[in-house]
């Protein structure tokens, strides 16, 4: 079991580590590697309207709406991250985390979205989180934006309106005037395919916003057009005295296509694209939408008699601006499903599009979340397929974890992550993948979204019934612990 590639480590200050491949057993992670664990400021931090933060979109949502969440769960008391980061950050160095990804909630602090009120409070919470990660030698991993937009800002359209690009510029100038002598570590966006769905339909993602096919397309133009924004600002006002590197956190599942016919496979393409090469094309490879996804929606969009396409288009200089805006890619993946050609979804929607259909397999081990299969050998496939399609860019595992019903007693959780991690670490030591960090999602059972507090990826327990929110270990925090003390995979499963 020998590790046939030579890895430099250059992130953070963090040194340049070089890990010889022939030193290195394929369970082992080369050194330097960041291992911790993830969340998100909705899901766990609650205080939704403390110490003046203003209502996000998913505060909106979810009072408008509890019918739209799990049985009247929402965000409102959450883990109480707000009032126990305390508490989070030992269950970190408990784990041996060597680093935290968590996210800022925008209207914490800015309450209104813009600059009219920068609320101190919300920026001293902050502070003190990232100092207790610092004092614990935990490195802060933070996402500018991970779904809790300003409602101040959804008054306006949210982010198919294209003047959210300048908001999101400054209020990440904010950020990083406050936090960026300290956060080396940055990534604008988590998942734009999930929460851009937010103008696709009513009752799921936040806004809610029925514009499907149009509203989805002109929401990502924007996020495209923002995170590029705050790269280049990074690059000009910050690089030099910060130091920190800026990505973005894209998400795909391995699509396994059905069959190897031709059709089938190019149906796997069309998923990929639609999914993952929407956002990653135009970042990481020539500053424009992927081809097959620019020619589909012209199409559809001409049949359907409309005078323009309902993808929009970048001008010149903006593609100059997205092209290569990444200093890392973030990735997030949980499963596979299998895919084909499929016409399907309404007229218009981005699944009608695509034109491809993907299923979970459900001879796979199944979890409590519905679209989740235990599937280890898709992990493998799909970094090396981010690898091979967007070579140039480090990747930081920003998600990947297991849902379940609660158990403290979490044997597939552990199980998951037993196999996952084994697949990462073949990627990484048989394949050559550039993976420098992983974080586990996630460190708490938290508010899975419209699913509420019934879908469980924490490694660890959270008392919703009391109000002390007690955190409580799960056999997968120490089997994490383990690996990441020993900075390896048990041997066991690689068989
Ligand atoms: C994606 C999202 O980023 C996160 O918020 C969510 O809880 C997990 N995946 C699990 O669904």
């Amino acid at each position: 079991m020998v590790a046939p590639v030579t890895l430099c480590l250059e992130l953070l200050g963090i040194a340049c580590l070089l890990a010889t491949a022939t030193s290195r057993e394929v369970n082992q992670f080369p050194e330097g590697f960041l291992l911790g664990a993830a969340t998100a400021s909705y899901q766990i931090e609650g205080g939704w309207n403390e110490d003046g933060k203003g209502e996000s979109i998913w505060d909106h949502m979810l009072h408008e709406h509890p019918e739209y969440g799990n049985n009247g769960d929402n965000g409102d008391v959450a883990c109480d991250s707000y009032h126990k980061y305390a508490e989070d950050v030992q269950a970190l160095k408990d784990l041996g985390a060597k680093v935290y990804r968590f996210s800022i909630s925008w209207p914490r602090i800015l309450p209104n979205g813009d600059l009219d009120v920068i609320n101190q409070p919300g920026i001293d919470y902050y502070n003190n989180l990232i100092n207790l990660l610092l004092e614990n030698d935990i490195q802060p991993l933070v996402t500018m934006f991970h779904w809790d937009l300003p409602q101040a800002l959804q008054y306006i359209g949210g982010w198919p309106n294209p003047i959210l690009a300048d908001y999101f510029l400054e209020y990440a100038r904010v950020l990083f005037d406050n936090f960026g002598d300290r956060v080396k570590l940055w990534t604008t966006f988590n998942e734009p395919i999930s929460f851009t769905r937010g103008y696709a339909g009513s009752g799921g993602q936040a806004p809610s916003q029925n514009a499907s096919g149009i509203g989805d397309y002109l929401a990502s133009h924007t996020v495209i057009r923002a995170h590029a924004m705050v790269y280049r600002l990074y690059n000009e006002q910050y690089r030099s005295t910060q130091n920190g590197r800026v990505g973005i956190t894209l998400s795909t599942n391995w699509y396994e296509p059905l069959d190897d016919r031709e059709e089938t496979l190019a149906a796997q393409e069309r998923m990929f694209q639609f999914e993952f090469g929407l956002y990653a094309n135009p970042i990481l490879v020539d500053g424009d939408y992927p081809a097959v996804v620019r020619e589909r929606v012209d199409n559809n969009s001409r049949a359907e008699g409309r005078p323009r396409s309902r993808l929009p288009s970048f001008t010149e200089e903006e593609k100059r601006m997205i092209n290569g805006s990444a200093d890392f890619l973030g990735f997030n993946s949980y499963t596979t499903m299998t895919v084909f050609s499929r016409e399907h979804g309404i007229s218009p929607s981005m699944d009608r599009d695509s034109g491809a259909f993907r299923m979970p397999n459900y001879t796979y081990p199944t979890s409590s979340a519905i679209w989740l299969t235990v599937v280890p050998w898709g992990f493998r496939r799909v970094l090396d397929w981010a690898s091979t399609r967007y070579p140039n860019y480090p990747i930081i595992v920003t998600e990947n974890g297991y849902a379940d019903y609660g158990d403290l007693d979490d044997q597939e959780r552990i199980s998951y992550y037993g196999q996952y991690l084994a697949e990462m670490l073949k990627a990484i030591n048989e394949d050559g993948v550039n993976v420098i960090g992983y974080t586990a999602w996630s460190l708490l059972d938290n508010l899975e979204w419209n699913s509420g507090f019934s879908v469980k990826f924490g490694i660890y327990h959270v008392d919703f019934n009391s109000t002390e929110r007690t955190r409580t270990p799960k056999a997968s925090a120490s089997f994490l612990a383990g690996i990441y003390r020993n900075m390896s995979v048990p041997e066991e499963y690689f068989q």
